[in-house]
C-alpha cells in the first residue's frame, strides 16, 4: 500500500474579520481516523471545506503527500471523497447518471460494475432510473456516499454522516468507515458519540483558543 501522509500546521479561518478557528495541527497517516466536533458553527464544515480544497485557509498549510508524492492542492478531488451536506447533486439526471457523469468529467476508472455495485451496497439500484429531484433526504445522502466512494479515495471526508439516514444507512456508513480505516484515512466532522467511537483522534473546536492574535 501507498503510504499516506496528510498533515496541516496551524490552519486558521476568518470570515469578515470573525475568527472561526485558529492553529489546527494534525498529521495523519493511512489507517487512522480523526473526529472533528464542536458546536454549532464552531466551524466544522468550514474545516473540512479547507481540508478538501474547496475553501482556502486564512493562514496555515495543508500536505497531502501519497507514495512520496506531494499532491498539489489543485488535485487533492482526485485523492479525496467528499460527503457533505453542501454538495450539489444534478437534480436534472438520474442517480446513475449522476454517477456516470462524475465518473466521464473527472476521468475516473470506475467501471459500470462498480458503479452498479456502490448503487446496490447503498440501496439505490432499483430507484437508479429515476430522476434526484425524485429521490427521498436519505436516498440523495446514499448517493453521495456513491460519489465519495467513485474513486477509491484515499482519504475520506464526511460531514455529519448519518444525515438523514436509516438505520439500515447507518450500518452501512459505518461499514465503510471501517474499511477507509484499513485502505487510508477518515476525517469525520460530528458530535454524534457512536460516530466518535469510530474514529482515533479528536479535535474539538470549542477546545482551540480563538481570543488573542
Ligand atoms: N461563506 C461564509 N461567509 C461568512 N461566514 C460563514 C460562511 N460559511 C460559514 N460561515 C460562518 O462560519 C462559522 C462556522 O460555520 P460552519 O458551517 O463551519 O460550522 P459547523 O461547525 O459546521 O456548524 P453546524 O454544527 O451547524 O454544522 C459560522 O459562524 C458561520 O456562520
Ligand atoms: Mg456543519
Amino acid at each position: 500500500m501507498n503510504e499516506i501522509i496528510f498533515k496541516t500546521e496551524g490552519l486558521a479561518k476568518t470570515f469578515n474579520r470573525r475568527k472561526i478557528f485558529k492553529d489546527i495541527s494534525f498529521e495523519l497517516k493511512e489507517n487512522s481516523s480523526l473526529a472533528i466536533t464542536g458546536k454549532n458553527g464552531s466551524g466544522k464544515s468550514t474545516l473540512l471545506k479547507i481540508l478538501s480544497g474547496i475553501l482556502s485557509p486564512t493562514r496555515g498549510s495543508i500536505e497531502m503527500n501519497i507514495g512520496g508524492k506531494i499532491i498539489r492542492h489543485d488535485s487533492y478531488f482526485k485523492k479525496l471523497g467528499l460527503v457533505s451536506p453542501y454538495l450539489q447533486l444534478y437534480d436534472e439526471f438520474t442517480g446513475q447518471e449522476n454517477l456516470e457523469l462524475f465518473r466521464d468529467i473527472r476521468g475516473i476508472e470506475a467501471t459500470d460494475n462498480y458503479i452498479e455495485d456502490l448503487l446496490k451496497l447503498f440501496k439505490l439500484w432499483e430507484r437508479r432510473d429515476d430522476f434526484v429531484r425524485t429521490y427521498s433526504s436519505g436516498m440523495k445522502q446514499r448517493l453521495k456516499y456513491a460519489f465519495a466512494l467513485l474513486h477509491n479515495p484515499s482519504i475520506l471526508l464526511l460531514d455529519e454522516p448519518r444525515s438523514n439516514l436509516d438505520a439500515e444507512g447507518i450500518e452501512t456508513v459505518y461499514k465503510i468507515m471501517e474499511e477507509q480505516k484499513k485502505r487510508g484515512i477518515l476525517i469525520v466532522a460530528t458530535n454524534d458519540s457512536e460516530d466518535i467511537e469510530h474514529c482515533e483522534q479528536l479535535i474539538d473546536l470549542n477546545k482551540q483558543e480563538t481570543s488573542g492574535k
